[in-house]
């Protein structure tokens, strides 16, 4: 079998790549490295002894996406990952936003209907959900209002793939909630471009002294120490809920055109838990104040895993230790670079 995966290069997108290969996946990547860097594909063969092919090309221009499905004819499934995922930038660029995050998802679908490709694995995000009501949060909880462009586009994205699937293109949406952490071999992992606005990016380059402190936005949150509360994934755990949800489309164990699922770990920490498990995981000493709240985030969420344990057999593996030192044994690669 052998998969497409828009993105490819990028954080999960090549962490993905890397468990499909493992799986006995064939992969083709298409990535504008707009975001990412072409020698992630040495690094995904260094990993699995298996080079994935790789095309470059912009899946929002239609031309571009044609030819990708023309070079690739054979190709059985699509994982896409290929967005723009910047808040701030989508609300000073939401055009932008839209015209690339919808264009690459139409683009791609499009050619899956004229290839007659069924599988489709879309890449959504908790953000769909916005405050929640009650916690955990199920996957039948209310889509609230989207409180900037780019959560827009992954809402949009899932109510247009409900319209469009049906007898040519199965999909599940993965509802990521905060994915961190990098591959074990440091050889993959995160790389923001410009400030960091993800915590563990900010940890990780604040204590290797490139920020000079790191800001806790808020500590007068009704949480149990004050601040804001996620459900942190490790990145390979989410990589491989890509190969079991695309192993149950092409099994046709799928009980609807369109399934959605969570995928977090079902435990909620504070920012200043994964600061202390930072420190304990590493043994470096972070330098961090606290900062006014950060316009436009949310208190607390995390994830039901029911449903994705029982229908996908899936479950998060790895620790918070884990994700936090495996994101700074990345960042102390890259530093010798
Ligand atoms: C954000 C996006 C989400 C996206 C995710 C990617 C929103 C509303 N959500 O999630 O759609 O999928 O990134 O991983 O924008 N924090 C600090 N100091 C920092 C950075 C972050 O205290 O320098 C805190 C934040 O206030 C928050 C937590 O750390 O409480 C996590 O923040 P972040 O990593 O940016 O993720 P989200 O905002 O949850």
């Amino acid at each position: 079998m052998k998969i497409l995966i828009t993105g490819g290069c990028g954080f999960i997108g090549s962490h993905t790549c890397v468990e499909l290969q493992n799986a006995g996946f064939d992969v083709v990547i298409a990535d504008n490295l707009s975001n990412s860097k072409e020698e992630v594909i040495d690094r995904i063969e260094k990993i699995t002894n298996k080079r994935p092919e790789f095309i470059k090309a912009n899946l929002a221009d239609e031309k571009e996406c044609d030819e990708v499905f023309n070079t690739f004819s054979d190709i059985n499934g699509v994982i896409n990952f290929a967005a723009y995922k910047a808040v701030g930038e989508s609300m000073d660029v939401p055009v932008k936003y839209y015209k690339n995050n919808l264009g690459i998802l139409l683009n791609v679908l499009d050619n899956m209907q004229k290839h007659k490709i069924k599988y489709f694995v879309q890449s959504s995000s908790c953000t769909v959900y916005g405050e929640p009501d009650s916690l955990p949060i199920k996957e039948t909880s209310p889509v609230k209002d989207a409180t900037s462009p780019y959560g827009h586009t992954k809402q949009i994205a899932e109510q247009m793939l409900s319209f469009i699937v049906g007898k040519d293109i199965d999909a599940i949406a993965l509802r990521y909630f905060n994915p961190i952490g990098a591959h074990k071999t440091a050889l993959i992992g995160e790389l923001p471009n410009g400030v960091p606005n993800n915590l563990l990016p900010f940890i990780t380059q604040t204590a290797a002294g490139i920020r000079k402190e790191l800001k806790v936005f808020g500590n007068d949150y009704p949480t149990s120490d004050g601040t804001c509360i996620r459900d942190y994934i490790h990145v390979v755990d989410l990589a491989k809920a890509h190969v079991v949800a695309m192993n149950r489309l092409i099994n046709e164990k799928n009980k609807k055109p369109l399934e959605f699922f969570n995928i977090g770990t079902g435990h909620g920490y504070s920012v200043l838990e994964i600061i202390n498990s930072f420190e304990r995981s590493t043994g470096e000493k972070l330098n961090w104040s606290f900062a006014p709240r950060r316009a436009g985030d949310i208190i607390q969420i995390w994830a039901d895993t029911q449903l994705a344990e029982e229908e996908l057999g899936w479950k998060a593996q790895e620790d918070i230790d884990s994700m936090t030192s495996s994101a700074w044994n990345w960042q102390l690669q890259l530093k010798e670079e």
